[in-house]
């Protein structure tokens, strides 16, 4: 019999390398506690054939309900500004979410009917969090889902909270990203020494990325391989971690939009 395609922990998701990261035998186990190391990106860990399902089972039944993201580049960007090279650009991104805030969002009801937001918050997820960040992380932590369709990006941002104390310091995001057969390419760019220099290819079945935030990045627009622009996107399940602290904390951490 087949296992069901969203199971309840994720570490029912994990190949037999992703349970060495729970184990604490992996060698990218504390990887983001490596003060010059921001970003992991890793292929292998998560079941090819699980995630697989998991993905047509997100696209069938949530690619309809989640909503739209889609904040452009202001035209005043360009038109208001009065001194050349002085640009500003506030984070712009096309894409498609669930934010598991409101349970009255249509999303959010179907996503708990599936098990997804069960697999998000289950004790696995956070454990495998803990052992690529190699610092204790609070336990309350936020979830979202995103879905990249052909063209859909996020543009140069660094997720930095400063309105919120116990995320301004910084704190983790752990992404399982789940790409249909028909993307071609979608990259994560990000800066390493004060420049854009660092590209990390995204569009694998099952990879797996890791933040310490912040930092400047952004999410290269993903395109479809030739007449399969239909079938072509990559859907995020996203976890945010804020750093564990002596006392408990009393509110949620809001996931990075
Ligand atoms: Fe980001």
């Amino acid at each position: 019999m087949r296992s069901n395609p969203v199971p309840v922990e994720f570490e029912d998701l994990l190949s037999a390398a992703g349970r060495r990261v729970l184990a604490g035998t992996h060698p990218l186990c504390g990887a983001l506690a490596d003060p010059k190391r921001r970003f992991v990106a890793a292929r292998g860990l998560i079941d090819a054939g699980r995630a697989e399902r998991l993905r047509r089972v997100l696209e069938r039944e949530l690619a309809d309900q989640a909503e739209p993201l889609d904040r452009p580049i202001p035209p005043e960007s360009i038109w208001d500004q009065t001194e050349a090279y002085a640009d500003l650009l506030p984070k712009t991104v096309r894409a498609r979410t669930i934010y598991f805030e409101s349970g009255r969002e249509p999303g959010v009801r179907v996503a708990r009917r599936l098990g997804v937001e069960r697999l998000l918050r289950s004790p696995s997820f956070h454990a495998f969090a803990v052992a690529l960040a190699g610092r204790p992380l609070a336990r309350d932590w936020g979830i979202q889902l995103l879905r990249y369709g052909p063209g859909d990006y996020a543009g140069p941002h660094h997720d930095h909270d400063p309105g919120n104390p116990q995320a301004r310091g910084g704190y983790v995001d752990i992404h399982l990203g789940l790409c249909s057969r028909a993307v071609a390419d979608q990259s994560l760019v990000y800066s390493k020494a004060g420049h854009f220099s660092e590209i990390v290819p995204l569009a694998g079945a099952a990879t797996i990325t890791a933040y310490r935030l912040p930092f400047w990045h952004y999410t290269t627009p993903l395109r479809p391989r030739r007449g399969r622009a239909t079938e072509a996107q990559r859907w995020v399940m996203l976890g945010t971690f804020l750093y564990a602290r002596s006392r408990p904390v009393s509110s949620s951490p809001r996931a990075p939009r």
